[in-house]
């Protein structure tokens, strides 16, 4: 590859495993980890980090001279939950950066661009079973107008600058390496750790709130391909829709409980309920499956017994 990839926003919950993903396929060095923290030694060790502010335009530019960047996954970005309590500084750092690097692709001095947008550009207003890929968006959170915004943009840069930046619509993403931090969708996380602790789970959301959703492994693919595939294979320069499974946390607890027989789960749906209740239940991706060929592996069942899993060696290593 000419020239190197830096991640932004690398020690969280996708950046890690993205970041360790992207240094298997093109080498350590070649890839750049960045956040505003430092994160899990397996990502401090394996190849370069830097400490940065992805809202620090300087900075950035100071980073993709010095180690003849290319290419940038910005992954940095305050989600649906902790984005409602400081909406101001969600709205800065999740447009700011954006910017910096749409601009950065603009002036010539990278050639390419990954940044995610979510389910959360969906409203109370969009179809809620398999919302469409272009439908109504008239999104209720600040960080599902952040994203929506910044949907625009990126298609605005592409057809104005013919900056090549390409995007998914991520579902909520399960994992177990690096916990997820201040999602709606967190608590299809949040119970495996109890149920493996505790063997009981209370959910913040309703037993009937139906979100999409998507394992780590299937996400990693999608921005793996998305990024490889030849330009014109990527027709829509706003944001994909991307779909795996689809669960409520009742039916999450049911599938648990095949393997953990004395799970239990209650229900005390807080301010996050609301948000859930805004976005749509299952997802069509046929046009991310028909332009540029994704195709998942994690079905609900796989997702649970991979996940049980990995949280069981995780909490064993930590005891
Ligand atoms: N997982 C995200 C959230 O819940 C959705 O993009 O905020």
């Amino acid at each position: 590859m000419a020239g190197r990839i830096l991640i932004i926003g690398a020690c969280g919950q996708i950046g890690t495993e993205l970041t360790l993903k992207l240094r298997e396929i093109h080498g350590n060095d070649q890839v750049v980890a960045s956040d505003i923290r430092e994160g899990a030694e397996e990502l401090m060790q394996s190849g370069p980090f830097e400490i940065l502010n992805a809202t620090d335009e300087a900075h950035i530019k100071e980073i993709v001279e010095k180690y003849k960047v290319k290419e940038v996954y910005l992954m940095a970005a305050m989600l649906s939950a902790t984005a409602e309590k400081a909406p101001m500084k969600a709205w800065d750092l999740n447009m700011d950066s954006l910017f910096h690097i749409l601009n950065l692709a603009k002036d010539g001095k990278i050639d390419k661009i990954f940044w995610p947008s979510s389910i959360a550009v969906f409203g109370p207003s969009t179809p809620k079973d398999d919302t469409p890929q272009t439908t109504i968006m008239e999104p209720t959170t600040v960080y599902g107008i952040s994203k929506q915004t910044g949907e625009r943009w990126c298609e605005y840069y592409f057809r104005k600058f013919g900056v090549d930046v390409r995007s998914i619509r991520y579902p909520g993403i399960i994992s177990y390496k690096t916990l997820p931090g201040g999602g709606t969708t967190d608590y299809a996380i949040e119970i495996f750790h109890e149920a493996i602790k505790n063997s009981q789970y209370t959910s913040f959301l309703a037993k009937d709130a139906a979100l999409p959703m998507m394992y780590m492994d299937d996400a990693i693919k999608a921005t793996v391909d998305i990024m490889e595939a030849p330009a014109e294979k990527i027709k829509v320069r706003s944001s994909y829709n991307l779909a795996a499974i689809s669960f409520t946390p009742e039916i999450l607890a049911e599938e648990i409980k095949k393997h953990i027989k004395d799970f239990e789960i209650s229900y005390e749906p807080d301010f996050r309920q609301n948000i859930a209740e805004s976005w749509p239940s299952s997802i069509d991706d046929s046009s991310a499956r028909e332009d540029w060929g994704w195709t998942h592996d994690f079905d609900l069942d796989r997702m649970t017994t991979t996940m049980l899993d990995g949280v069981g060696k995780t909490l064993k290593e930590k005891a």
